[in-house]
């Protein structure tokens, strides 16, 4: 078997917890890998040999759509055996704590574990007590690296390149981790991040102790209150969703005041970039931090988000499961 081996980016490549530990370099090797997957996505027959007798568990202790269908999709185009837990029916009911799930079901040699769990850290704990590879599929406020490599690909496949690309992020920063993987991942590839929020979802101390050194991510972006200024001259505009269920109290007066400032509606846009993408992670509430007008209008990329993100986890999978980030081999 033809078996393309690229310059190796990394070896011992064993999970993926968030975005900080990934170099620049490993972030465009996957980017790369990931346009070969999206190809066989395209194919008539999507399936390749990739990862047969590989076995993925996904373990979803918070509601999800996109990450878990497309985490198990990735893994079926792949041919690997994909198995989906919920808490609502495994033995979490019955009082079961995250350490035993996580040992029982690591007795029955899964190769890979992606988790999502509404405390922050969960999959760092789990990937310091078991030996089997750990993917963070979002952890409380902390991380969600796969989205970010999702969008991070999407922005290069859309505009060309990422580097000196203004983007600018809108809304529930301060419960939002998709914001902060987001962050590190624009940076570390050369984008100019700019925060857009309300006072109160927007804090230096949002993104916690660790910002003392100058060059950390989180002190190289933009904060600014004025929408109109935030998004001028954007390349990419990413309102994000009111994080409710993170919010221990209210942080705003009323949903249409934050949607009247802060929402993103046509009349807003033209003050961006006349090619300027909009981006949404998603799930989105229309009419409040999107109009349903960008929402499915010319510059909406959110449904190619979705498809990229289908690729960008078969990428992962294959270099988690290899050790390596490497070129995958697709042919049937
Ligand atoms: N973006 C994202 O994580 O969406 P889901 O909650 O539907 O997985």
């Amino acid at each position: 078997m033809k078996e393309l081996i690229s310059k190796q980016m990394r070896s011992n490549f064993k999970h993926l917890l968030d975005i900080d530990n990934l170099t620049s370099n490993d972030i465009s090797k996957l980017l790369e890998n990931s346009s070969v997957m999206l190809e066989v996505i395209n194919r008539d027959i999507k399936k390749v040999p990739t990862l047969r007798g590989k076995t993925i568990i996904t373990l979803f202790y918070e509601s999800s759509t996109r990450t878990r269908v497309s985490f198990e999709q990735a893994g079926k185009i792949l041919s690997a055996d994909v198995i989906n837990i919920t808490t609502s029916t495994s033995s979490t009911q019955k009082g079961e704590s995250l350490y035993d799930t996580a040992l029982t079901l690591q007795a029955m040699k899964p190769d890979i574990l992606v988790i999502r769990h509404p405390h922050s850290g969960a999959p760092h704990f789990l990937a310091n007590h078991i030996e089997t590879s750990v993917i963070n599929a979002g952890d409380g406020t902390h991380a969600h690296p796969t989205q970010t490599l999702l969008d991070l690909f999407t922005i290069k496949k859309q505009l060309g390149s990422i580097e000196n690309k203004k983007v600018t992020i809108v809304g529930d920063i301060r419960y939002s981790r998709v914001a902060r993987s987001n962050i590190w991942g624009l940076v570390k590839m050369g984008a100019n991040v700019t925060l857009c929020a309300p006072s109160t979802l927007i804090h230096k101390k949002t993104f916690g102790p660790c910002i003392e050194s100058e060059n950390h991510p989180f002190n190289m972006v933009q904060i600014e209150s004025d929408l109109l200024k935030a998004i001028n001259g954007a390349d990419v505009i990413m309102p994000l969703r009111l994080q409710k269920e993170r919010q221990a109290h209210g942080h705003l007066p009323t949903l249409r005041e934050y949607s009247r400032r802060y929402g993103i509606s046509n009349s807003k846009m033209a003050h961006a970039n006349p090619e300027a993408i909009v981006m949404h992670p998603g799930p989105m509430n229309e009419g409040v931090e999107i109009d349903p007008d960008v929402a499915h209008g010319r510059q909406s990329v959110i449904e190619d988000q979705v498809t990229n993100g289908v690729a960008i986890r078969m990428a992962l999978l294959h270099s988690i499961s290899s050790g390596n980030i490497m070129t995958p081999e697709t042919s049937n």
